[in-house]
């Protein structure tokens, strides 16, 4: 299972990224408005840090509009994956893109229809977001569940990427799944890392040590 994290902070980028947990990056408008940057220049500092796939998302909400922008952002790098609406023009827009080559994550999914469409019409990796259906009180995870099946049955080759993950249950969960990747806040990465019996563990270990460790 991939980690991405779900960030455009270049700082946070490049922490987790040392940590060793960072197989790609997922950004979106609302990421990006956050940090206050350019689009371009942050999405291409980014690939500098990070040798994994890259989503960039499109503004336009138009076919047209949304190919050119893809057809902008897929020259930037190899590593680039535009991230296009699951909008009937953004289906249109990915029939076209895929038979380019250009790499698409479909975002904003909230139903297995929605999902299948996707992979059929092309879609490298999409994004099902469970943190949103959970705010609804719907079952985000039970998404997964059902879109990971029907991929299975029909050997599609698009990756499922769990998105809006709210928790690290939200990732464990994926990963029994068999989800292909969550992409996942900097904040909820950090948590995966601890439990509170690893830190005493070390502490009690060190406070042994100390007992012993003139006699070495
Ligand atoms: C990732 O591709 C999505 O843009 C992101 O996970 C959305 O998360 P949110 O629901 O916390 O905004």
């Amino acid at each position: 299972m991939d980690f991405y994290i779900d960030t455009a902070n270049l700082d946070d980028i490049k922490k987790y990224n040392d940590w060793g947990v960072v197989d790609g990056v997922t950004t979106n408008p609302s990421l990006i408005a956050k940090e206050g940057v350019s689009l371009e220049k942050r999405i291409k500092e980014i690939i500098k840090v990070v040798d994994g796939p890259i989503s960039t998302e499109v503004i336009a909400t138009d076919s047209e509009q949304m190919i050119q922008e893809a057809r902008k952002y897929a020259t930037w790098h190899d590593n680039i994956v535009v991230k296009i609406p699951m909008t009937i023009d953004g289906m249109k827009a990915l029939k076209v893109l895929a038979k380019e080559g250009i790499k698409v994550n479909v975002t904003l999914v909230f139903s297995p229809g929605q999902a299948l469409i996707a992979a059929k019409n092309g879609a490298a990796y999409v994004s099902p977001f469970v943190g949103r259906l959970d705010d609804i009180s719907e079952d985000g995870m039970a998404l997964i569940h059902e879109v990971t099946t029907i991929y299975q049955h029909y050997n599609f080759d698009t990756k499922v990427i769990v998105a809006s993950v709210r928790h690290p249950r939200h990732v464990i969960d994926s990963a029994l799944m068999g989800a292909d990747i969550a992409t996942i806040p900097a904040a909820i990465l950090e948590k995966l890392f601890k439990h509170p019996l690893t830190d005493k563990g070390v502490k009690s270990f060190l406070a042994d040590w100390e007992k012993v460790k003139d006699k070495q």
